[in-house]
Protein backbone atom coordinates (compact mmCIF):
# COMPACT_ATOMS: atom_id res chain seq x y z
CA UNK A 1 0.00 0.00 0.00
CA UNK A 2 0.87 3.61 -0.57
CA UNK A 3 -0.21 5.51 2.43
CA UNK A 4 0.35 9.25 3.75
CA UNK A 5 0.98 10.04 7.16
CA UNK A 6 0.34 13.58 8.94
CA UNK A 7 0.49 15.25 12.41
CA UNK A 8 -2.21 18.27 12.76
CA UNK A 9 -3.06 21.19 15.37
CA UNK A 10 -1.31 21.77 18.66
CA UNK A 11 2.21 19.54 18.84
CA UNK A 12 2.60 16.94 21.87
CA UNK A 13 4.71 14.37 23.26
CA UNK A 14 4.48 10.92 21.53
CA UNK A 15 3.78 12.20 18.03
CA UNK A 16 7.15 10.95 16.59
CA UNK A 17 6.78 7.79 18.62
CA UNK A 18 2.91 7.04 16.62
CA UNK A 19 5.55 8.17 13.09
CA UNK A 20 8.09 5.43 13.56
CA UNK A 21 5.42 2.92 14.85
CA UNK A 22 3.41 2.86 11.87
CA UNK A 23 6.55 3.08 9.68
CA UNK A 24 7.97 -0.13 11.21
CA UNK A 25 5.25 -1.75 11.17
CA UNK A 26 4.34 -0.41 7.51
CA UNK A 27 7.81 -1.15 6.14
CA UNK A 28 8.82 -4.18 7.91
CA UNK A 29 5.25 -6.34 7.80
CA UNK A 30 3.56 -4.96 4.88
CA UNK A 31 6.97 -3.66 2.50
CA UNK A 32 4.64 -0.56 2.30
CA UNK A 33 5.30 3.30 1.34
CA UNK A 34 4.77 5.90 3.08
CA UNK A 35 4.77 10.04 2.77
CA UNK A 36 5.05 12.18 5.37
CA UNK A 37 2.65 15.38 4.57
CA UNK A 38 4.41 18.60 6.08
CA UNK A 39 2.69 20.55 8.95
CA UNK A 40 -0.51 19.01 9.09
CA UNK A 41 -3.46 19.08 6.39
CA UNK A 42 -1.58 22.21 4.93
CA UNK A 43 0.77 19.71 3.38
CA UNK A 44 -2.00 18.12 2.03
CA UNK A 45 -3.63 20.81 0.48
CA UNK A 46 -0.18 22.30 -0.84
CA UNK A 47 1.60 18.69 -2.09
CA UNK A 48 4.43 19.15 0.75
CA UNK A 49 5.81 16.09 1.82
CA UNK A 50 8.45 13.72 2.28
CA UNK A 51 9.40 10.03 2.09
CA UNK A 52 9.57 8.21 5.05
CA UNK A 53 11.88 5.45 5.37
CA UNK A 54 12.84 3.15 8.53
CA UNK A 55 16.12 5.03 8.08
CA UNK A 56 15.09 8.49 8.26
CA UNK A 57 12.49 7.41 11.36
CA UNK A 58 15.56 6.42 13.36
CA UNK A 59 16.21 7.60 16.72
CA UNK A 60 12.89 10.04 16.85
CA UNK A 61 10.97 7.89 19.38
CA UNK A 62 11.95 9.83 22.78
CA UNK A 63 12.09 13.07 20.53
CA UNK A 64 9.34 15.84 20.99
CA UNK A 65 7.65 17.65 18.89
CA UNK A 66 6.81 16.13 15.48
CA UNK A 67 9.06 15.50 12.42
CA UNK A 68 6.36 16.63 10.05
CA UNK A 69 5.54 19.85 11.39
CA UNK A 70 2.53 20.87 12.41
CA UNK A 71 -0.30 23.49 11.68
CA UNK A 72 -3.94 24.91 12.59
CA UNK A 73 -4.29 24.53 8.66
CA UNK A 74 -7.90 23.71 7.95
CA UNK A 75 -8.90 22.40 4.74
CA UNK A 76 -12.76 23.29 4.82
CA UNK A 77 -11.84 26.68 5.23
CA UNK A 78 -11.49 27.01 1.60
CA UNK A 79 -13.96 25.70 -1.18
CA UNK A 80 -12.04 23.52 -2.87
CA UNK A 81 -10.12 21.80 0.06
CA UNK A 82 -11.95 18.65 -0.27
CA UNK A 83 -11.20 17.90 -3.21
CA UNK A 84 -7.13 19.06 -3.05
CA UNK A 85 -6.81 16.23 -0.89
CA UNK A 86 -8.67 13.53 -3.26
CA UNK A 87 -6.12 15.05 -5.85
CA UNK A 88 -3.42 14.97 -3.75
CA UNK A 89 -4.09 11.54 -2.68
CA UNK A 90 -4.28 10.33 -6.50
CA UNK A 91 -2.03 12.15 -7.71
CA UNK A 92 0.82 10.27 -5.47
CA UNK A 93 -1.37 7.18 -5.71
CA UNK A 94 -2.38 6.97 -2.25
CA UNK A 95 -4.61 4.34 -0.77
CA UNK A 96 -5.10 6.34 2.46
CA UNK A 97 -4.14 8.91 4.97
CA UNK A 98 -3.52 8.51 8.95
CA UNK A 99 -4.02 11.70 10.61
CA UNK A 100 -3.11 12.22 13.49
CA UNK A 101 -4.60 15.06 15.90
CA UNK A 102 -6.76 16.00 18.25
CA UNK A 103 -10.43 17.69 17.47
CA UNK A 104 -9.54 19.75 15.05
CA UNK A 105 -7.78 17.89 12.74
CA UNK A 106 -9.52 14.76 13.21
CA UNK A 107 -12.78 17.15 12.97
CA UNK A 108 -11.56 17.40 9.49
CA UNK A 109 -10.51 13.84 8.78
CA UNK A 110 -14.20 12.69 9.80
CA UNK A 111 -15.77 15.50 7.65
CA UNK A 112 -12.88 14.25 4.60
CA UNK A 113 -14.00 10.82 5.00
CA UNK A 114 -17.54 11.52 4.91
CA UNK A 115 -16.34 12.99 1.50
CA UNK A 116 -15.16 10.11 0.29
CA UNK A 117 -11.32 10.09 1.38
CA UNK A 118 -9.91 7.11 2.78
CA UNK A 119 -8.66 8.21 6.08
CA UNK A 120 -8.00 6.43 9.80
CA UNK A 121 -7.44 9.12 12.91
CA UNK A 122 -4.72 8.85 15.86
CA UNK A 123 -5.93 10.85 18.75
CA UNK A 124 -3.87 13.21 20.35
CA UNK A 125 -3.66 16.10 22.27
CA UNK A 126 -2.40 17.36 26.02
CA UNK A 127 -5.80 18.45 26.80
CA UNK A 128 -7.05 14.83 26.78
CA UNK A 129 -10.47 16.55 25.79
CA UNK A 130 -10.84 13.66 22.66
CA UNK A 131 -14.28 11.37 23.30
CA UNK A 132 -14.40 8.07 22.53
CA UNK A 133 -10.81 7.16 23.74
CA UNK A 134 -9.89 6.58 27.44
CA UNK A 135 -7.15 9.05 27.33
CA UNK A 136 -4.78 10.91 24.72
CA UNK A 137 -0.74 10.66 24.78
CA UNK A 138 0.62 13.52 25.60
CA UNK A 139 -1.67 13.94 28.52
CA UNK A 140 0.14 12.49 31.03
CA UNK A 141 3.34 14.38 29.83
CA UNK A 142 1.80 17.46 30.51
CA UNK A 143 0.70 16.46 33.84
CA UNK A 144 4.32 15.26 34.92
CA UNK A 145 5.45 18.93 33.82
CA UNK A 146 2.91 21.04 35.34
CA UNK A 147 2.95 18.86 38.59
CA UNK A 148 6.75 19.32 38.64
CA UNK A 149 6.05 23.47 38.63
CA UNK A 150 3.67 23.28 41.21
CA UNK A 151 5.65 21.12 43.41
CA UNK A 152 8.71 23.84 42.86
CA UNK A 153 6.26 26.77 43.51
CA UNK A 154 5.22 25.25 46.89
CA UNK A 155 8.87 25.63 47.91
CA UNK A 156 8.77 29.79 46.96
CA UNK A 157 5.57 29.75 48.10
CA UNK A 158 6.19 29.18 51.78
CA UNK A 159 9.73 30.67 51.91
CA UNK A 160 7.56 34.29 51.20
CA UNK A 161 4.23 33.19 52.46
CA UNK A 162 2.59 33.87 49.00
CA UNK A 163 -0.50 32.72 46.99
CA UNK A 164 1.13 31.31 43.21
CA UNK A 165 -1.78 30.83 40.65
CA UNK A 166 -0.24 28.93 38.24
CA UNK A 167 -2.20 28.88 34.62
CA UNK A 168 -1.91 25.55 32.81
CA UNK A 169 -3.16 24.62 29.42
CA UNK A 170 -7.03 23.10 28.48
CA UNK A 171 -9.24 25.81 27.37
CA UNK A 172 -12.45 23.51 26.86
CA UNK A 173 -11.66 20.98 29.31
CA UNK A 174 -9.92 20.84 32.78
CA UNK A 175 -8.34 17.74 32.97
CA UNK A 176 -4.22 19.16 33.22
CA UNK A 177 -5.92 21.69 35.85
CA UNK A 178 -7.71 18.89 37.93
CA UNK A 179 -4.67 16.22 38.02
CA UNK A 180 -1.86 18.53 38.26
CA UNK A 181 -3.84 20.28 40.90
CA UNK A 182 -4.30 17.03 42.84
CA UNK A 183 -0.90 15.55 42.27
CA UNK A 184 0.63 18.88 43.36
CA UNK A 185 -1.89 19.36 46.25
CA UNK A 186 -2.99 22.33 45.01
CA UNK A 187 -5.75 24.69 47.47
CA UNK A 188 -8.00 25.96 44.22
CA UNK A 189 -7.79 24.22 41.47
CA UNK A 190 -10.33 25.98 38.18
CA UNK A 191 -11.28 24.33 35.42
CA UNK A 192 -13.33 25.68 32.35
CA UNK A 193 -16.29 23.05 33.33
CA UNK A 194 -17.16 25.23 36.49
CA UNK A 195 -17.09 29.31 36.57
CA UNK A 196 -15.73 30.05 39.64
CA UNK A 197 -16.75 32.74 42.05
CA UNK A 198 -13.91 34.92 43.01
CA UNK A 199 -15.16 35.70 46.32
CA UNK A 200 -15.45 32.19 47.36
CA UNK A 201 -11.69 31.54 46.04
CA UNK A 202 -10.60 34.36 48.20
CA UNK A 203 -12.73 32.87 50.84
CA UNK A 204 -11.13 29.36 50.60
CA UNK A 205 -7.63 31.43 50.68
CA UNK A 206 -8.39 33.31 53.53
CA UNK A 207 -9.91 30.36 55.32
CA UNK A 208 -6.36 28.32 54.94
CA UNK A 209 -4.81 31.32 56.26
CA UNK A 210 -7.03 31.56 59.52
CA UNK A 211 -5.79 28.08 59.67
CA UNK A 212 -2.06 29.23 59.99
CA UNK A 213 -0.87 28.29 56.25
CA UNK A 214 0.12 31.53 55.04
CA UNK A 215 0.67 30.58 51.61
CA UNK A 216 -1.90 28.81 48.63
CA UNK A 217 -1.23 27.14 45.14
CA UNK A 218 -4.51 28.18 42.76
CA UNK A 219 -4.08 26.19 39.81
CA UNK A 220 -6.14 27.34 36.66
CA UNK A 221 -6.80 26.01 33.58
CA UNK A 222 -6.42 28.66 31.04
CA UNK A 223 -10.05 28.23 29.95
CA UNK A 224 -11.40 28.77 32.96
CA UNK A 225 -14.23 31.83 33.42
CA UNK A 226 -15.42 33.84 36.47
CA UNK A 227 -19.17 33.59 37.27
CA UNK A 228 -20.79 36.20 34.73
CA UNK A 229 -21.07 39.47 36.38
CA UNK A 230 -18.05 38.64 38.90
CA UNK A 231 -15.05 39.93 37.52
CA UNK A 232 -13.77 41.19 33.79
CA UNK A 233 -12.40 39.03 31.42
CA UNK A 234 -10.69 39.65 28.32
CA UNK A 235 -11.17 37.28 25.17
CA UNK A 236 -8.45 36.66 22.36
CA UNK A 237 -8.40 36.48 18.29
CA UNK A 238 -9.81 33.35 16.45
CA UNK A 239 -7.88 30.63 15.00
CA UNK A 240 -8.97 28.94 11.87
CA UNK A 241 -11.17 26.53 13.42
CA UNK A 242 -12.56 29.38 15.20
CA UNK A 243 -11.11 29.05 18.60
CA UNK A 244 -9.70 32.26 20.38
CA UNK A 245 -6.23 32.07 21.39
CA UNK A 246 -6.28 32.17 25.26
CA UNK A 247 -3.98 32.83 28.39
CA UNK A 248 -4.16 36.09 30.63
CA UNK A 249 -6.38 34.28 33.32
CA UNK A 250 -3.71 33.78 35.60
CA UNK A 251 -2.77 37.27 35.73
CA UNK A 252 -6.32 38.08 35.87
CA UNK A 253 -6.16 36.22 39.09
CA UNK A 254 -3.44 37.20 40.14
CA UNK A 255 -4.40 40.95 40.64
CA UNK A 256 -8.34 40.04 41.61
CA UNK A 257 -6.77 38.26 44.77
CA UNK A 258 -4.14 40.54 45.96
CA UNK A 259 -6.84 43.41 45.59
CA UNK A 260 -9.40 41.43 47.60
CA UNK A 261 -7.56 39.82 49.74
CA UNK A 262 -4.68 42.01 50.70
CA UNK A 263 -1.92 38.67 49.97
CA UNK A 264 0.57 39.25 48.20
CA UNK A 265 0.02 37.35 45.06
CA UNK A 266 2.12 36.04 41.68
CA UNK A 267 1.34 34.53 38.54
CA UNK A 268 3.17 31.79 36.82
CA UNK A 269 1.86 30.71 33.15
CA UNK A 270 2.86 27.39 32.13
CA UNK A 271 2.20 27.24 28.61
CA UNK A 272 3.95 26.14 25.50
CA UNK A 273 6.64 23.94 28.06
CA UNK A 274 3.61 21.43 28.74
CA UNK A 275 3.75 20.62 25.13
CA UNK A 276 7.42 20.51 24.43
CA UNK A 277 10.25 18.14 25.54
CA UNK A 278 10.79 14.61 25.20
CA UNK A 279 7.33 12.15 26.33
CA UNK A 280 7.14 9.70 29.32
CA UNK A 281 7.21 6.37 28.88
CA UNK A 282 3.48 6.03 29.16
CA UNK A 283 3.19 8.30 26.22
CA UNK A 284 5.75 6.59 23.77
CA UNK A 285 3.90 3.09 24.73
CA UNK A 286 0.83 4.51 24.18
CA UNK A 287 1.60 5.99 21.17
CA UNK A 288 3.66 2.90 19.52
CA UNK A 289 0.79 1.03 20.13
CA UNK A 290 -1.87 3.35 18.52
CA UNK A 291 0.17 3.76 15.67
CA UNK A 292 0.41 0.08 14.88
CA UNK A 293 -3.17 -0.23 14.92
CA UNK A 294 -3.35 2.41 12.90
CA UNK A 295 -0.98 0.88 10.01
CA UNK A 296 -3.44 -2.32 10.73
CA UNK A 297 -6.47 -0.80 10.29
CA UNK A 298 -5.44 0.77 7.10
CA UNK A 299 -4.67 -2.41 6.14
CA UNK A 300 -8.22 -3.71 6.95
CA UNK A 301 -9.61 -0.92 4.68
CA UNK A 302 -11.14 0.82 7.81
CA UNK A 303 -11.74 4.24 6.98
CA UNK A 304 -13.04 6.37 8.86
CA UNK A 305 -12.28 5.05 12.39
CA UNK A 306 -9.84 5.78 14.47
CA UNK A 307 -7.55 3.91 17.21
CA UNK A 308 -8.35 4.49 20.87
CA UNK A 309 -7.98 3.20 24.04
CA UNK A 310 -10.51 1.11 26.32
CA UNK A 311 -9.64 0.05 29.28
CA UNK A 312 -6.22 -1.33 28.62
CA UNK A 313 -7.32 -2.26 24.72
CA UNK A 314 -6.37 -0.48 21.78
CA UNK A 315 -9.47 -0.87 20.10
CA UNK A 316 -11.08 1.05 16.57
CA UNK A 317 -13.70 3.95 16.87
CA UNK A 318 -15.92 5.70 14.59
CA UNK A 319 -13.78 8.99 13.83
CA UNK A 320 -17.22 10.77 13.60
CA UNK A 321 -17.77 9.55 17.19
CA UNK A 322 -14.35 10.69 18.82
CA UNK A 323 -15.01 14.15 17.36
CA UNK A 324 -18.74 14.65 18.18
CA UNK A 325 -17.76 16.04 21.26
CA UNK A 326 -15.26 17.33 23.15
CA UNK A 327 -14.50 15.21 26.61
CA UNK A 328 -14.95 17.70 29.32
CA UNK A 329 -14.16 16.54 33.28
CA UNK A 330 -17.65 15.78 35.08
CA UNK A 331 -18.41 17.89 37.29
CA UNK A 332 -20.03 15.64 39.85
CA UNK A 333 -16.01 14.49 39.55
CA UNK A 334 -14.34 17.66 39.92
CA UNK A 335 -16.90 18.19 43.03
CA UNK A 336 -15.56 14.95 44.62
CA UNK A 337 -12.28 16.65 45.18
CA UNK A 338 -13.85 20.01 46.68
CA UNK A 339 -13.14 19.16 50.40
CA UNK A 340 -9.44 19.31 49.66
CA UNK A 341 -9.70 22.93 48.61
CA UNK A 342 -8.62 25.86 51.49
O1 LIG B 1 -4.90 22.01 21.87
C1 LIG B 1 -3.75 21.93 22.61
C2 LIG B 1 -3.36 23.26 23.16
O2 LIG B 1 -2.11 23.10 23.75
C3 LIG B 1 -4.36 23.92 24.11
O3 LIG B 1 -4.25 23.45 25.42
C4 LIG B 1 -4.02 25.37 23.97
O4 LIG B 1 -5.13 26.17 24.28
C5 LIG B 1 -3.67 25.49 22.54
O5 LIG B 1 -3.20 24.23 22.12
C6 LIG B 1 -2.62 26.55 22.26
O6 LIG B 1 -2.48 26.63 20.88
P1 LIG B 1 -1.33 27.43 20.13
O7 LIG B 1 -0.05 26.67 20.35
O8 LIG B 1 -1.75 27.41 18.72
O9 LIG B 1 -1.25 28.77 20.75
Amino acid sequence: MRIGVLTGGGDCPGLNAVIRAVVRKAVDAYDDQLLGFEDGWRGVLEGSFRELTIESTRGILPRGGTILGSSRTNPYKREDGAQLVQETLARHELDGLIAIGGEDTLGAASRLHADGVNVIGVPKTIDNDLGATDVTFGFDTALHVATEAIDRLHTTAESHNRILVVEVMGRNAGWIALHSGLAGGADVILIPEQPFDIDEVCGLIRRRHARGRYFSIVVAAEGATPKEGTMAVSAGELDEFGHPRLGGIGQQLEREIERRTGFETRATVLGHVQRGGTPTAFDRVLATRLGLAAIDAAHEQQWGMMAALHNTQIELVALADAVAEVRRVPLEEYRRYGVLFG
